[in-house]
C-alpha cells in the first residue's frame, strides 16, 4: 500500500516503470559521471593551447612562431647539437631562453630536448612558500629510459647557412637520415632518404610556457597595461595561471603556467596509432570535430574513471606517450616523454587534391599538437621504415617486455571476492573436478584484516599455509592484492614505518598526505623516494608478510593514484614527492614507481644471490612508458556488455604495439551479469589476450566456468584448453617481445605494412610471428565473421582445415563453439595437446609440430623454452629451435636458432632430455604423399643403427573445400636436438 500522501500509481505509471526498467536490462545502466573529470576547456593549459593554435589557424600565413634559433649559440659535437632557442614574448620586447640539445642516437633514433635556462638556473620564485622544485621536471628519463641512449659517433653537422637559415646534419644507419634545423622561426624536419617524414613546429604551435613574475593587481587600476602581468603569452585570460579550481578543489600552481606544446606533423601519412590508454579504434581519430571524429583532445591522465564509456578519448588508468605514423610501406615514431598531464589534438589534413582531375586524390597529412602541463620538452623520433624498427627501437630506450613466468601467460581465475580460503581451496577443487585447466587463483582486498594490506584476516583465511599448499600441489600460484594507499589507523606497524621513516607521499605544505580510498583515511607509499622502495623491499619477505608462500605474487591496483576524495579521483597536483617535486610532474609515472618497487621485492624475496631469484609476476592498472619491463597491465573496470568485449581488441593491439603487450582486459566484464553466450565469446577472445583473467566485480553473480552450464562450460572449457595448447606458441611470442619489442598479438599493419587496406584494422590479430590469426565474436547472435586476408597467401581453418584465400574478405563460420581461427601457409605452429590442469604439469610434455604448407611446400616456425621461471635463460639455459620444411628436398629439419653457450645450458639440455615431438601434423600436405606410410627420422648423435630411422606416416585427402593433411607418428625426436624428417 502507498503510503499516505503518495501520488495514485496510474495505469501510465507502472507501465512506464517496466518500460524503464526493461530498457535498463537492455541497455548498459552505467556509465562514467563526466563531471568528475575535466575536459580540454576546464583544463586550463590544454584551453590555452588549444586557443594558441586557433589564433595561429586563423592567422593563418601572417602567423610566425615567436621562437628562433640564436645561430651564434649554436655547436656540435659527439653526436649532439646545442644551441639555444630564443622566445620573443608577444606584446613586449622580453626574451625567455630555452636550451635546446639534440641528441643523434647510435640506434638512430633522435631526441630534442628543450629546457627553460632561468629556471634551470633556479632564477625564480615560487608563491605561497612552496617548498616544490624550481627546475623543470628533469627525472622522467630516470624512469622510463634503460638503454639506447650511446651518442652516434657517426652524425656530422654536414651545413650551417647563414643566421636565417638552417644547419642539417646527416646521421642514422648509412647516414640515410637527416635533421634539418631552422633557424628562424625554429623548426625541425627529419627527412630518411631525402624525404620528410616528421616536422616539428610546422603550424608554429610550439609553446614553452616561461616562468614569470606574477603581478598581483594594484587597488585602483582598471584593466589597463600596467594592471596585467609583466609578460603575456597570449591574448587570452589569465583566469588559469595562478590557481585552477575544478569540483571544489583548488590547486595552487606555485610555479604559475608552464606548459611545454609542440605540434608535429607526419607529411604522407594517414594513420596514426599508440598514446594509450583509451577505449578507442587502434587508428587514432581527429579531434578537431567533424562527422565521425572527437571535438575533445586524447588526455593522457592516469585517473580510476568508474564505468568508463566506449570510444571516447577520454583517459583512463595508464599513459604510453609514443605514437606510431604510418603508411603503405612506411612507418615512423614519436616519444614524448613528460609525465605531467597531456592532451594529444589529431588532425588529418587534405593536400595537394586536384578537383579536376577525377580520381586523383591528394595525400593526407596527419598533424598532431601534444600539450603538456610541465616539464621538459623532450622528444624521440623514430624513422622506421618499418614498424617493427620503430618497436625496437622504442624498446631498446624504454626496456622490452619481461619474460613472464610460464604460470604467468595461462589462465588466471579472480574475482571480488574469494571470501575465505575455504573458498578458494573449493574453487580449485571445483577445476579438478571439471577437468578445466587454470594456474592462478586471485585474492582481493578483501582477504586483508579490515583492508590492511600485508595481512590475511584472521577470521576468514586462518591457514593461508594450507591454502597455498594445497594449489602448489598442482603447481597452481595465488595472487594477492596490495595497493598504495596505507590504511591510517593506530595499531597498524605498517603505516607507523612509513609514516615516522618520512616515506609518504605528502602534501603542498610537507606534511604525509591523507586521503580517502578502501580503507577509509589512508596514506600514500612514495615510490619514488629510494628508501620507500627499499622498505617496501622488506614487506613482502616470508617472515613480514606472513601466509604467504613462494607460490604467491602480486596484484598492484589503485595506482594512479585513485584517490576517493582528491581531484579527479587522485592526488592533488600540488603534493610533493621526494626530491619535492610537484606531483603535477611525475603523475603519469606514479604507477610505474609503485610497481617498480614491488617488482624488485618480489626480486629480492628469496634471497639476494641470482640463482635464488624467481621472475616476478605483478599486475598493475597503471601504467607509463616502462612498465612493461615489469609485469603485466588489463584494462581495469569494463562492463559485461558485447561494446566492451569489441573495444578490449583494440585496446591490447595498441598497447602492443606501444611497447606494453603483455596485456589483457577482464575477461566477462567487470561491472554487471554477462549472459552465458557473452561469457562464452569473452572466454574465446580471451584465450587470444597475452593476459587472460577472468574478473568480476563483488555485487555480481558468481561465474566460473564450471558455472556456467552446459553447453556453455565445454565450450569454454575448449577455450582453455585451446590456450593451454598453444602455450608454447606464446610463450615464444614473449620470448621474441622480450628481445625485440615486436608484440605478442600482433594486428595487421604490422605484418603487412605495404598493404593499405590493413592499415585500420583492428577486431583481427596475429599469435606473435606464428601465422594463427584470430577474429574473436564480439556480437551477440553473431554465427560467422569476416575475416580480412590482405594477400593471396593461403590460410586454413585451425580446427578442421578449411582453406580460404585473399585479397579481401573471408567468411568464416563461428557457431558459439568456435573460435574462429585460421593458420596462415608457410607456418610451423609448436603446441601441447595432453590437457592438463595447470601450465607447470605440462613441462615435461612431447610437442606437436603443426606444419602450414605454403604453394611452393615450404614452412617455417619456431619455439623458445626454459624452465619459465627462474633467470637461468640468462646464462643460456633454454632451447631456441627453428624448423623449417624446404620445399625443394622436402625435409622438416631442427636447428639452433643461435649459439647458445651459457653456464646453464647442459643442465637444462639435460632436464629437457626426455622432451620429444610426439606429432607432425602437416596441412596443406601435396597429393605426391598419397599412399606413404612412413618417412625417414635422422637426429643428431643417434646410434649408427638408428641414423635414418622409418616411423609412421599417413596422408589423408581433404574434403571438399578442406586442405588434405598428413601426420607423421611419433618421431621422438628430442625437443632440443638437430634432427630431420625426410618425406622425399
Ligand atoms: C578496482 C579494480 O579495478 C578492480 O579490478 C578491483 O576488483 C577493485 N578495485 C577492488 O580491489
Amino acid at each position: 500500500m502507498a503510503p499516505a500522501g503518495s501520488p495514485v500509481l496510474t495505469w501510465g505509471r507502472p507501465l512506464l516503470l517496466v518500460l524503464s526498467v526493461l530498457c535498463n536490462l537492455i541497455l548498459p545502466s552505467a556509465a562514467v559521471k563526466h563531471d568528475l573529470f575535466k575536459t580540454c576547456s576546464q583544463s586550463g593549459f590544454c584551453a590555452r593551447n588549444r586557443a594558441y593554435a586557433d589564433a595561429a589557424a586563423s592567422l593563418s600565413s601572417s602567423w610566425a612562431s615567436p621562437y628562433a634559433l640564436d645561430p651564434s649559440s649554436l655547436s656540435f659535437s659527439d653526436g649532439q647539437l646545442r644551441a639555444t632557442v630564443v622566445k620573443a614574448v608577444l606584446g613586449t620586447d622580453a626574451t625567455a631562453n630555452f636550451p635546446l640539445t639534440v641528441s643523434f642516437l647510435e640506434s638512430g633514433v633522435a631526441r630534442v630536448t628543450l629546457d627553460e635556462e632561468r629556471r634551470r638556473k633556479g632564477d625564480i620564485e615560487l608563491r605561497h612558500g612552496s617548498k616544490a622544485r624550481k627546475e623543470r621536471y628533469d627525472e622522467a628519463a630516470k624512469w622510463a629510459l634503460v638503454g639506447g641512449l650511446e651518442l652516434s659517433k657517426g652524425a656530422v653537422m654536414t651545413e650551417v647557412d647563414d643566421p636565417n637559415g638552417a644547419a642539417k646534419v646527416r646521421y642514422g644507419p648509412d647516414g640515410k637520415f637527416e635533421a634539418v634545423v631552422t633557424f628562424a622561426p625554429f623548426s625541425l624536419e627529419f627527412l630518411r632518404d631525402g624525404a620528410t617524414h616528421v616536422k616539428f613546429n610546422e603550424r608554429g604551435l610550439l609553446n614553452m610556457e616561461h616562468w614569470r613574475q606574477k603581478k598581483e593587481k594594484v587597488e585602483g587600476e582598471g584593466e589597463g597595461e600596467e594592471g596585467k602581468q609583466e609578460m603575456v603569452d597570449t591574448p587570452e585570460d589569465e583566469s588559469t595561471w595562478w590557481d585552477e579550481s575544478f569540483g571544489g578543489n583548488t590547486d595552487s600552481k606555485p610555479r604559475g603556467p608552464e606548459s611545454v606544446a609542440l605540434d608535429i606533423s607526419f607529411p604522407g601519412y594517414e594513420h596514426v596509432y599508440g598514446i594509450p590508454e583509451h577505449a578507442s579504434s587502434m587508428s587514432l581519430k581527429q579531434t578537431r570535430g567533424g562527422h565521425g571524429n572527437y571535438n575533445e583532445p586524447y588526455r593522457l591522465y592516469n585517473a580510476d574513471v568508474f564505468e568508463y564509456i566506449m570510444d571516447s578519448p577520454m583517459t583512463l588508468y595508464g599513459a604510453i606517450p609514443f605514437m606510431q605514423a604510418h603508411r603503405k610501406d612506411s612507418t615512423v615514431g614519436l616519444f614524448w616523454l613528460n609525465a605531467a598531464e597531456t592532451w594529444i589534438d589529431i588532425v588529418k589534413a587534405k593536400t595537394g587534391a586536384n578537383p579536376l582531375s577525377l580520381g586523383v586524390s591528394g595525400k593526407t597529412n596527419t598533424q598532431t599538437h601534444w600539450m603538456s602541463e610541465s616539464g621538459l620538452l623532450d622528444v624521440f623520433v623514430f624513422l622506421g621504415p618499418t614498424p617493427r624498427d620503430v618497436t625496437t627501437k622504442y624498446g631498446e630506450l624504454t626496456g622490452f617486455t619481461q619474460l613472464p613466468q610460464e604460470f604467468a601467460i595461462a589462465y588466471h581465475q579472480c574475482r571480488w571476492n574469494y571470501v575465505t580460503d575455504q573458498d578458494v581451496m573449493a574453487v580449485d577443487r571445483k577445476f579438478d573436478k571439471h577437468d578445466i585447466p587454470y594456474d592462478v587463483i586471485w585474492l582481493d582486498i578483501e582477504y586483508t584484516q579490515e583492508k590492511k594490506y600485508f595481512t590475511f584476516d584472521p577470521l576468514t583465511f586462518p591457514d593461508p599455509k594450507k591454502m597455498h599448499a594445497q594449489l602448489d600441489g598442482h603447481h597452481r600460484k595465488l595472487v594477492a592484492i596490495i595497493d598504495p594507499h596505507i590504511k591510517n589507523v593506530g595499531d597498524y606497524p605498517i603505516v607507523d614505518e612509513m609514516k615516522s621513516k618520512g616515506l609518504a607521499a605528502m602534501n603542498k605544505d610537507g606534511n604525509a598526505y591523507e586521503g580517502w580510498c578502501w580503507p577509509g583515511s589512508s596514506y600514500w607509499v612514495d615510490c619514488f623516494n629510494p628508501l620507500a622502495i627499499e622498505w617496501w623491499k622488506g614487506l613482502f619477505k616470508y617472515d613480514r608478510f606472513i601466509g604467504t608462500a613462494p607460490n604467491t605474487f602480486i596484484w598492484n591496483d589503485m595506482n594512479e593514484p585513485s584517490v576517493f576524495n582528491g581531484p579527479e579521483t587522485t592526488m592533488p597536483k600540488d603534493n610533493l614527492h621526494h626530491g619535492n617535486w610537484e606531483h603535477r610532474d611525475v603523475h603519469n609515472l606514479n604507477g610505474l614507481t609503485f610497481v617498480n618497487a614491488t617488482y624488485e621485492a618480489m626480486l629480492y624475496r628469496d634471497g639476494k644471490k641470482p640463482a635464488d631469484m624467481r621472475r616476478p609476476f605483478v599486475l598493475t592498472r597503471s601504467f607509463y612508458a616502462g612498465s612493461q619491463r615489469m609485469g603485466a597491465m588489463w584494462t581495469g573496470d569494463n562492463q559485461a556488455d558485447w561494446s566492451h568485449l569489441a573495444a578490449s581488441l583494440p585496446m591490447i593491439l595498441n598497447n602492443g604495439i606501444s611497447g606494453f603487450p603483455f596485456a589483457g582486459a577482464d575477461v566477462g566484464g567487470f561491472f554487471g551479469n554477462p549472459s552465458k553466450e557473452l561469457l562464452t565469446r569473452w572466454y574465446q577472445a580471451g584465450a587470444f589476450y597475452p593476459f587472460f583473467r577472468g574478473h568480476a566485480h563483488i555485487d555480481t553473480r558468481r561465474r566460473e566456468p564450471y558455472l556456467v552450464g552446459e553447453p556453455y562450460t565445454s565450450i569454454i572449457t575448449q577455450a582453455l584448453r585451446l590456450r593451454y595448447a598453444l602455450l608454447p606458441a606464446w610463450y615464444t611470442a614473449f620470448h621474441e617481445a622480450s628481445v625485440t619489442g615486436a608484440p605478442v598479438v600482433r594486428p595487421m599493419f604490422y605484418e603487412h605494412p605495404a598493404d593499405e587496406a590493413s592499415a585500420p584494422v583492428d577486431d583481427q590479430m596475429y599469435l606473435g610471428g606464428t601465422g594463427l590469426l584470430v577474429k574473436p565474436v564480439t556480437a551477440e547472435g553473431q554465427t560467422a565473421v569476416d575475416v580480412y586476408l590482405p594477400d593471396s597467401t593461403p590460410y586454413f581453418d585451425y580446427f578442421d582445415f578449411t582453406r580460404y584465400a585473399g585479397p579481401g574478405v573471408v567468411r568464416v563460420p563461428a557457431p558459439l563453439e568456435k573460435v574462429p581461427l585460421l593458420m596462415g601457409a608457410g607456418h610451423i605452429i609448436p603446441r601441447r595437446d595432453r590437457p592438463r590442469r595447470s601450465s607447470g604439469l605440462m613441462k615435461y610434455d612431447p610437442l606437436t609440430l603443426v606444419v602450414v604448407l605454403d604453394e611452393a611446400g615450404g614452412a617455417s616456425g619456431e619455439v623458445y623454452l626454459d624452465d619459465g621461471e627462474s633467470f637461468d635463460f640468462e646464462q643460456g639455459g633454454y632451447i631456441h629451435r627453428r624448423f623449417a620444411l624446404d620445399a625443394g628436398t622436402r625435409a622438416l629439419t631442427s636447428v639452433d636458432v643461435a649459439a647458445r653457450k651459457g653456464a646453464k645450458t647442459a643442465a637444462f639440455e639435460r632436464d629437457m632430455a626426455g622432451v620429444k615431438v610426439e606429432r607432425v601434423v602437416v596441412v596443406n600436405a601435396p597429393e605426391e604423399w598419397k599412399g606413404k606410410t612412413e618417412v625417414h627420422v635422422s637426429e643428431e648423435g643417434a646410434r649408427e643403427s638408428q641414423r635414418r630411422r622409418p616411423v609412421g606416416f599417413e596422408w589423408v585427402e581433404g574434403a571438399k573445400g578442406k586442405a588434405s593433411w598428413a601426420v607423421v607418428r611419433n618421431p621422438k625426436v628430442g625437443v632440443g636436438k638437430g634432427w630431420k624428417i625426410d618425406f622425399s
